[in-house]
């Protein structure tokens, strides 16, 4: 806030002046440091309320919303739910059959919906792609990454292959992405990026070793992106959304375990898709599924590690290998 203004105070010929000046930055010192103790307690009270109000969800009718995956799990789910909403959905996929049925369904229910083919491993269609859509839509509102595969086993069994793919799919993809729609965004501080982490993005587990490295990749680089966008504008008004599913029953996660079934059951990918629209529509910044899981990682990691693991040991609760 304040600048030190240097006067040429030699030694101990010191002066009126820089005196004056000596005291008007303390001054300033305790302005500053009197406001950051205020504010910084509002905005503990301000959250703390907010805990227990229903937070007001942004209306999303005729809003372009883009979603990665659309053709299956979460991702059909969430443009089904987003149509439904009264938004104009685009439907991304590699899948060209399921992600038009995707569409098609969209547009029985009296919905809109686009589709185009898309693998998001390759930068060049995507760009190519952005530049559709602005042709062809405009500015897109809501951009949710969400296309993800999750191979499951040892990490000495991982391939280099399916290890390379899924850092493409998984993290890179969302960098392609948002450097496609983000210059849009800024342009006009508006516009909202939802990334789906996963709560692998929140623990490690056995058996998905490369897989929790890019879900931490993704937690890591909105985290990143979020203090950038503030750092270029303060009053930026870009929502960023990370989500943090625990296991959603889509079929990617193949070998779910657990000794306390009714503790940990697997959400519906319907009950998810609702639950990360909602997130989004509030603005949060990060939100589970089930919601607590957020508290659950911020408690676990102020206890101690041996402690923890005891009760991971007993809860034993995580996925199998997928190669058997
Ligand atoms: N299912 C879970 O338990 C769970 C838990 C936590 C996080 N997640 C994450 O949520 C997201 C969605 O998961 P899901 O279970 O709905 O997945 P899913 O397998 O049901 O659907 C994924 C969709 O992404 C598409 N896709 C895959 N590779 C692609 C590519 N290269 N380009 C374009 N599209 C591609 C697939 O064709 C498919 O339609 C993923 O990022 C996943 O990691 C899932
Ligand atoms: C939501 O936005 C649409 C389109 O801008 C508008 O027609 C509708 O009235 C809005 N709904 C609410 C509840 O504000
Ligand atoms: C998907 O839909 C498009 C446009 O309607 C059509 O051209 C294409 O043949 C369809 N593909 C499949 C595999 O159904």
């Amino acid at each position: 806030m304040s600048k030190p203004n240097h006067s040429n105070n030699n030694g101990g010929n010191s002066n009126g002046a820089s005196n004056n000046n000596d005291i008007y930055n303390i001054v300033l010192l305790i302005v500053d440091i009197v406001m950051l103790v205020i504010k910084f307690w509002l905005s503990i009270i301000e959250e703390a309320i907010k805990l227990f109000t229903t937070r007001p969800e942004a209306n999303v009718s005729g809003q372009f919303v883009l979603i990665t995956g659309a053709g299956h799990g979460m991702g059909k789910e969430m443009a089904l739910q987003y149509a439904a909403l009264g938004a104009k959905v685009i439907c991304w996929d590699v899948n060209e059959q399921t992600n038009n049925q995707t569409v098609k369904q969209i547009k029985q229910a009296g919905g809109s919906a686009f589709g185009y083919v898309c693998n998001v491993v390759k930068r060049e269609d995507i760009m190519e792609l952005a530049t559709r859509m602005r042709k062809d839509h405009g500015f897109i509102n809501i951009i949710v990454n969400n296309a993800g595969i999750m191979p499951c086993h040892p990490l000495l069994e991982h391939t280099e292959q399916e290890t390379r793919l899924m850092y493409d799919i998984n993290v890179l993809a969302h960098y392609w992405i948002i450097q496609a729609f983000l210059p849009d965004m800024i342009e006009r501080n508006e516009g909202s990026i939802v990334a789906l982490s996963s709560c692998a993005g929140l623990f490690g587990l056995p058996n998905l070793v490369p897989y929790c490295g890019t879900k931490f990749a993704v937690r890591g680089f909105m985290a990143a992106l979020a203090e950038e966008l503030r750092q270029k504008n303060p009053h930026s008004n870009i929502k960023l959304t990370t989500i943090y599913p625990y296991m959603i029953d889509t079929g990617l996660c193949k070998n779910p375990r657990y000794r306390f079934p009714n503790l940990f059951k697997l959400v519906s990918p319907q009950v998810a898709a609702a639950s990360i629209i909602e997130a989004q529509r509030q603005g949060l910044e990060e939100a589970a599924i089930p919601r607590h899981y957020i508290g659950v990682e911020k408690i676990g990691r102020i206890i101690p590690k041996k402690a923890m693991r005891l009760v991971n040991d007993f809860l034993d609760t995580g996925v199998d290998t997928d190669k058997q």
